[in-house]
């Protein structure tokens, strides 16, 4: 039986993103206000924002990618693999800008500025998603019905190629000045204290 990929099923995820966000927020402003102070990034508080954030970050980057080339549907289906993707690529950021206590120099900043880029990427890039038919699994249907469909559909998975060539390298960028960032950091701010 095939469907087309539907927008409930998406929006789960970003319901459940946006759940986790008020949590972490209401952590964040109880920790305001006990310290009244912004979380410092290379405290305890900020340093846990930064670490998980950065792990969840880096799921998002890997687990979809390994099941999208995986030919075991074992695992679970590709639609719900992204739902967590979506979940985790907006968790994991959100976590990080909290980290940032609000200061964006040097090269920190930069990877904070390529993080919202991708945010914003993935969101354009799940609107072009569900421009393409799909089963209930999540995988692409081949044949189109129908002669004007069958362009749309043609020039759909064109923008999403394109689009790919825009999303993954923003995650290399990002991942590259992250680690630098997080070495230089324990290097100077942690180990050197
Ligand atoms: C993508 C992930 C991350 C981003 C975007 C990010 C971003 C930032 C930003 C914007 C700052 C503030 C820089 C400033 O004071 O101007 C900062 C500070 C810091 N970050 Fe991260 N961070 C990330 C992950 C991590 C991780 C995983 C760690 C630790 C393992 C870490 C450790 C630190 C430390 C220790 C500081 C404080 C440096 C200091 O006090 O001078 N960061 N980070
Ligand atoms: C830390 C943030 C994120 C990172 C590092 C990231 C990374 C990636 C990577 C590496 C891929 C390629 C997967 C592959 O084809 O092998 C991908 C695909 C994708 N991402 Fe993200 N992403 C992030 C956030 C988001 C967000 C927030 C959304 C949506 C709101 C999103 C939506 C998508 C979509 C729709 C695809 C394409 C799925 C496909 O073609 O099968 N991403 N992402």
């Amino acid at each position: 039986m095939t469907h087309y990929m539907t927008q409930s099923g998406n929006n789960r995820a970003l319901w459940l993103s946006f759940l986790a966000a008020i949590l972490i927020s209401a952590i964040y402003g109880l920790v305001v206000f006990w310290t009244k102070a912004i979380p410092p990034a290379g405290a305890l508080f900020g340093h846990l924002l930064g670490i998980l954030g950065f792990i969840l970050m880096l799921l998002t980057e890997v687990l979809y990618s390994i099941r999208k080339r995986s030919n075991s549907a074992r695992w679970g289906s590709m639609a719900s693999w992204l739902q967590f993707h979506i979940f985790t690529g907006l968790v994991g950021p959100y976590m990080v800008l909290l980290h940032s206590s609000w200061k964006f120099n040097g090269l920190a900043g930069a990877t904070t500025l390529l993080t919202i880029l991708i945010v914003i990427s993935g969101f354009i890039g799940r609107y072009i998603f569900t421009q393409i038919p799909r089963t209930l699994d999540g995988v692409e249907i081949a044949t189109p019905s129908g002669q004007v469909q069958a362009a749309a559909l043609a020039r759909a998975r064109r923008l999403m190629a394109a689009w790919h060539l825009i999303h993954i390298p923003i995650g290399m960028a990002l991942f590259t000045a992250a680690f630098i960032h997080i070495g230089a950091a324990l290097y100077y701010a942690t180990l050197m204290r």
